[in-house]
């Protein structure tokens, strides 16, 4: 990793973005600016229509603000033409959507895959990470199967596995879970918290879901295109790992011991 813990990976400045003119104008995004330290996982909360997936798909260099800019690794993607965006996309930033977005006709290690064949690395290079991929979201036993013979779950872990393959630096997911029923959303959260450790990666993430909120590192609302800081969700500190804060009955019905195990021996930087 260039940067150091406590840096800065995404410098957000005054960002504006609206649609339409006029009186019917939407200001989905109002002076919005902050940080996201390198190594952390932030999430981005916000009611419906409050500006989420706007913010990460300027973040992300898929829409381009009427005023401010961002930086991601130093790089002011307001900034850049179509072969900048999308070096940005191949080398720097890499999407997780609510939908997958998988390949139907190709198989689960071909859907990994796919960004290094863009990237021409070696067929047998490729074949290497996409097997340790597969291994990493715990699907080495599924890599011939195509998304169509796979749960959501499974095929929203591809995605993840895919989104990793050319090691980027900043992961964004637009509600990874919303697809997903509880518990299945709650394993690919866990993947999700486990990579930025693991992968070394920086995750931003939109999400209504509790236990993702949980296990973030700092938690930013969005309310109406604005800001706001959230008092920190995370179990990392609390006592026993116990999910105060958190909307009364949301996760009666999970195993407690896999949110502590994730919670367990990790500090906030
Ligand atoms: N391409 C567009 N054209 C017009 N209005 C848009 C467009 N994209 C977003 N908006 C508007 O901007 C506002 C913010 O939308 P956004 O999709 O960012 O919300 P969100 O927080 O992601 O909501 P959700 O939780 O439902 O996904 C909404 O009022 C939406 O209608
Ligand atoms: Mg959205």
């Amino acid at each position: 990793m260039n940067a150091g813990p406590g840096r800065p990976l995404v410098t957000v400045r005054g960002v504006h973005r609206s649609f339409g003119t006029g009186p019917t104008a939407v200001h989905a995004l109002r002076d919005v600016s902050f940080d996201v330290t390198a190594g952390t996982m932030v999430v981005l909360v916000g009611r419906s229509g409050s500006g989420k997936t706007t913010l990460l798909n300027v973040i992300g260099g898929l829409d381009r603000p009427d005023a401010g800019t961002v930086l991601v690794e130093g790089t002011d993607v307001t900034a850049l033409d179509e072969d900048g965006l999308s070096r940005l996309r191949r080398e720097k930033v890499a999407y997780v959507f609510q939908t997958f977005g998988l390949i139907p006709v190709l198989s689960a290690a071909e859907n990994v895959g796919a960004p290094l064949r863009l990237a021409r690395v070696p067929s047998a290079e490729r074949e290497r990470r996409v097997e340790l991929l597969l291994e990493l979201v715990g699907l080495a036993d599924h890599a011939e199967q195509r998304p169509g013979e796979l749960s959501g779950g499974q095929q929203q872990r591809v995605a993840i596995a895919r989104a990793l393959a050319a090691s980027p630096r900043l992961l964004i997911a637009d509600e990874p879970t919303g697809q997903l029923d509880a518990e299945t959303g709650l394993s690919v959260m866990a993947l999700l918290r486990g990579v930025v450790e693991s992968e070394g990666v920086t995750a931003l993430v939109s999400t209504h879901d509790p236990v993702m909120i949980a296990l973030a590192d700092r938690v930013i609302r969005i309310n109406d295109g604005r800001l706001e800081e959230e008092p920190n969700g995370q179990l990392r500190g609390q006592p026993n790992g116990q999910l105060e804060g958190l909307p009364d009955g949301q996760l009666a019905e999970e195993p407690d011991g896999r949110i502590e195990g994730q919670a367990d021996g990790r500090e906030a930087s």
